[in-house]
């Protein structure tokens, strides 16, 4: 059976994004593999939330995994603190990360430009802290959005290296993995980039039919197509690609057609957009409400969690600890 990590941080309510690019494999992938995945609060530090707020956004993410699907029956769902193993196996594959490439990576130097302010040392080491995520179960598979690519290519780097330095067969280089087709990305709703919790530009699973219409009436698109089978901009395209998540292609279809004809009404694409991201998040919002208040459940799920997620990670830092040369006295 293969072994498969992964993880969100705990830095707001999910979005589209999230579930469109990591979730949806997560509920396929926990039917026959061994999976591990996680809430990732060391990660959400570094942006330094308030000490108030850090718990609630661990239960929110949790309330909002098995809401989407995660069964704690089949998947080992652990929040990444509960593990302190993975601190560890941080340092010691930070010895052998270098400078250099860890601030040439595209999520550090966005992270440089947008908050100036906040270059800590955290935002610098992520991809370390990440693989360390991944390589203390030794996964082969790793569910993930587009934006994460460069990540696990640095994770396996690091694989690489320490299998390198010290001439074993230890780590598995992991695979990003989207179901046999590419990593996605899924589109915000301000007419350019990807939707993220930083960006304030999503569609949550928590948001109300509601909330969920405002926001699409409000998306961003263009004046319209003047000439037949024009270019799509970019804020069209972008609603497109949210549409080939959650329409039905006859849907698809309809407005693609409508658009090469130049006879297409954004009013009514986005109606039909709000229809249905609102079909798809209704019975997920729904358990959200149900198990919100069930912290008994909450509980027994991350301790269960928590004690397997150990067990896994206990080896591996034992193992590695044998391979570097640690012995006790
Ligand atoms: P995070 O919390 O930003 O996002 C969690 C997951 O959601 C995917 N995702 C998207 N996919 C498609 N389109 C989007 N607009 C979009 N926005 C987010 C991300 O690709 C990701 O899969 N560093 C990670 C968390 C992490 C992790 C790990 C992941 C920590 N350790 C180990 C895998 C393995 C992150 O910040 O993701």
């Amino acid at each position: 059976m293969e072994r498969v990590v992964s993880g969100i941080r705990s830095t707001g309510n999910l979005h589209l994004g999230n579930y469109f690019g990591a979730i949806r494999n997560f509920v396929k992938m926990q039917e026959d593999n061994d999976c591990f995945f996680f809430i990732a609060d060391y990660h959400s530090l570094t942006t330094h939330p308030n000490p108030k707020d850090l718990h609630s956004n661990v239960r929110q993410v949790l309330v909002e995994y098995l809401a989407a699907g995660l069964d704690p029956e089949k998947a080992t769902l652990f929040v990444q603190s509960d593990v302190p193993e993975i601190a560890e196996l941080n340092l010691l594959l930070s010895m052998n990360a270098y400078v250099g490439e860890l601030e040439r990576t595209a999520s550090f130097k966005e992270k440089v430009r947008k908050n100036p302010n906040n270059v800590n040392a955290g935002l610098l080491t992520y991809p370390v802290l990440m693989a360390a995520d991944i390589l203390i179960h030794n996964a082969h598979k790793v569910p993930v959005g587009k934006d994460q690519e460069q990540h696990l290519e640095m994770c396996r780097k690091y694989a690489r290296r320490f299998n390198g330095m010290y001439k074993v067969e230890y780590f598995i280089e992991p695979t990003p993995y989207n179901f046999g087709e590419e990593l996605v990305k899924i589109p915000g709703l301000d007419g350019t980039g990807k939707m993220g919790k930083s960006e304030g530009n999503g569609i949550y699973l928590s948001d109300t039919p509601k909330q969920i219409q405002k926001k699409v009436m409000r998306a961003v698109t263009d004046s319209g197509p003047t000439e037949p089978n024009s270019p799509i901009s970019e804020p069209v395209q972008n609603l497109f690609t949210i549409m080939d998540v959650v329409s039905e292609p006859s849907a698809i279809e309809f407005f693609k057609e409508e658009y090469a004809k130049c006879s297409i009404r954004y009013g009514d694409l986005k109606k039909q957009i709000a229809e249905d991201i609102i079909k798809f998040v209704e019975p997920i919002y729904n358990r959200i409400q149900e198990l919100s208040d069930d912290s008994a459940y909450l509980q027994k799920v991350a301790k269960m969690g928590a004690e397997k997620a150990r067990e896994s990670a206990q080896k591996t830092v034992k193992e590695v600890r044998e391979i570097i040369g640690f012995k006790k006295f």
